[in-house]
């Protein structure tokens, strides 16, 4: 409970602060700091236990924190139009907080969901707080506990009214890249958080597809841990410089203390996920946008986390030959370029995400602009995402990413070495289901013709489901147990 000591500065301090954040665990924490260490912020906070304002309060007193205790209590010390930043639990502590606001705030006041929100869940909440008069705002926010501190990607959406007063605050707060804040109003109600989910979905593609690429080069060379960072230090120097990379290389140098092994020797090779990626996938199922990069490297963690069936599978057979690499250092440049034509393939499949999402729920997202948001801040930052920025500034109406000039010529540079180490891995037996998915895709999107047709074939054979022809308009359907003959359909199943 409140201290005295709260209280009296309460008394002093009221209806002074111009920005709140309700949820004090490590993003909401670090995100009011990071708000109180900008010019012209003063920063109300407020959590559902005391301690945690308490705990914040007694180690950094430098942030002029404006405690509250109660809601009421907060949202007396916001001046208006209030705006409160919401960090805690994603769903229903979600949904708690809202609603305590709401009897709280007025209209005109600003709710801002930075969390992990579903974004339909986001579409519902901005809906149901637009009938009070108050804005609701759900803002995807990137970086983790480090980001929210120094400065976060941001996407937010909601509506223009609450862009003009969050506009600034926002900037104030995000992470700059080439001198530009990566924050920007990605559209109306959902499309924030829809556009982070996809940049989750995205960063499970991109961390399965490095995962696999150490795999190969360790399986295939027999370096290190400590020398393959090496080598991923030495890519994040080139077109694959990145976030990702660069962790990748810190992970792999890193020693374990208690036996004195590489430390990804030490980890459970069973990975984990809060969600964001299944929501990817099962968004972009309903969407029917095939994301097959995120689909399997959100597989594979799934699969690795099943012990009982790999220990029962352990035992069945595998080729009779490891994987053996000639020419090691061309093997791993092989490597490096199937990763890179890999990434592009999820980068391409996650904006055709976006494309569809924009039309389905009626967003004006602009693509070029998410990429350049993209480029600090957040988990997938990377050099490439300025290539995407120009790919989407050059055709805004670009079809798909990978045919884009720069990333054609990329692909075209890099799929001859692509295939050789799908290849390697499926002959010698190594799972590498993002580089080989994304390689299946791209030959499926270039084909001059697909196997498709034979599938129409079939559905129309059992289901009289019809299908089209390539010489004449309509829609036809054989009269498979009859005389087979053909007949026009007069209505598409
Ligand atoms: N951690 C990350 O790296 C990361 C990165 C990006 C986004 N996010 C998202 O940011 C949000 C915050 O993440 P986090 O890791 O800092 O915290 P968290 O562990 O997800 O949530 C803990 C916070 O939620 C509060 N809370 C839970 N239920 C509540 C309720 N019914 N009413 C009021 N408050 C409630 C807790 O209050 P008490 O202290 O009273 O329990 C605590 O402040 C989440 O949506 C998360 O998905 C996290």
């Amino acid at each position: 409970m409140p201290s005295e000591r709260r209280k009296v500065s309460h008394v002093s301090q009221e209806a002074q602060a111009n920005i709140g954040v309700v949820g004090l665990a490590v993003m909401g924490s670090n995100l009011a700091r990071n708000l109180a260490s900008r010019e012209g912020n003063t920063v109300a906070i407020f959590n559902r236990s005391y301690e945690k304002t308490q705990t914040l309060l007694d180690e950094h007193p430098e942030a002029g924190f404006l405690p509250a205790a109660s809601y009421r209590e907060f949202a007396d010390t916001l001046q208006k139009p209030r705006t409160a930043i919401i960090m805690v639990q994603a769903g229903k502590g979600t949904d708690a907080v809202i609603d305590a606001l709401v009897e709280v705030f007025e209209p005109g006041d600003i709710i801002v969901d930075g969390g992990n929100a579903l974004f339909t869940d986001t579409i519902r909440r901005e809906k149901a707080v637009r009938e009070t008069g108050i804005n609701f705002v759900g803002a995807g926010i990137s970086g983790g506990e480090e980001g929210a501190l120094n400065g976060p990607s941001i996407m937010p959406g909601g509506s223009d009214e609450s862009w003009v007063t969050l506009g600034p605050i926002l900037k104030s707060i995000a992470a700059v890249a080439e001198g530009e804040p990566c924050v920007t109003h990605v559209g109306h109600d959902g499309a924030g958080h829809f556009v982070k989910m996809i940049h989750n979905g995205i960063e499970y593609a991109d961390m399965q597809l490095i995962a696999e690429a150490y795999d190969l080069i360790r399986r295939g060379t027999g370096k290190s841990p400590a020398e393959i960072a090496d080598i991923f230090a030495e890519w994040n120097r080139g077109e694959l410089e990145s976030y990702l990379i660069e962790i990748t290389a810190e992970v792999l140098r890193q020693v374990d203390a208690e036996t004195g092994a590489p430390l990804v020797d030490v980890i459970l090779d069973q990975a984990g996920s809060k969600g964001t990626g299944v929501w990817t996938v099962q968004t972009s199922l309903d969407l029917g946008i095939p994301v097959s990069g995120i689909a399997e490297a959100v597989f594979a963690r799934s699969l690795s986390s099943k012990p009982a069936q790999r220990a029962a599978a352990r035992s069945l057979p595998g080729p009779d030959e490891g994987l053996v690499v000639a020419d090691a250092d061309a093997f791993i440049e092989d490597v490096r370029q199937a990763l890179y034509a890999s990434k592009i393939i999820a980068y391409s499949q996650g904006f055709d995400a976006i494309v569809a999402g924009a039309e389905q729920y009626g967003w004006d997202i602009k693509k070029g602009d998410i990429a350049a948001i993209w480029r600090g801040g957040c988990i997938i930052r990377a050099q490439f995402l300025n290539r995407i920025t120009e790919a989407y500034a050059a055709d805004p109406g670009l079809v798909a990413l990978v045919t884009a000039p720069y990333f054609a010529d990329a692909v075209a540079r890099t799929q001859q070495a692509w295939r050789r180490v799908v290849v390697a891995a499926a002959q010698a037996g190594i799972p590498s289901p993002a580089f080989s998915s994304s390689l299946a895709y791209y030959d499926g999107l270039r084909a001059d013709r697909l196997p498709a047709a034979l599938v129409q074939g079939q559905r129309d054979f059992f289901g009289a489901h019809t299908y089209k022809r390539v010489d004449r308009d309509g829609t036809f359907h054989t009269l498979w147990s009859g005389d087979r003959t053909e007949i026009q359909a007069v209505d598409a199943h």
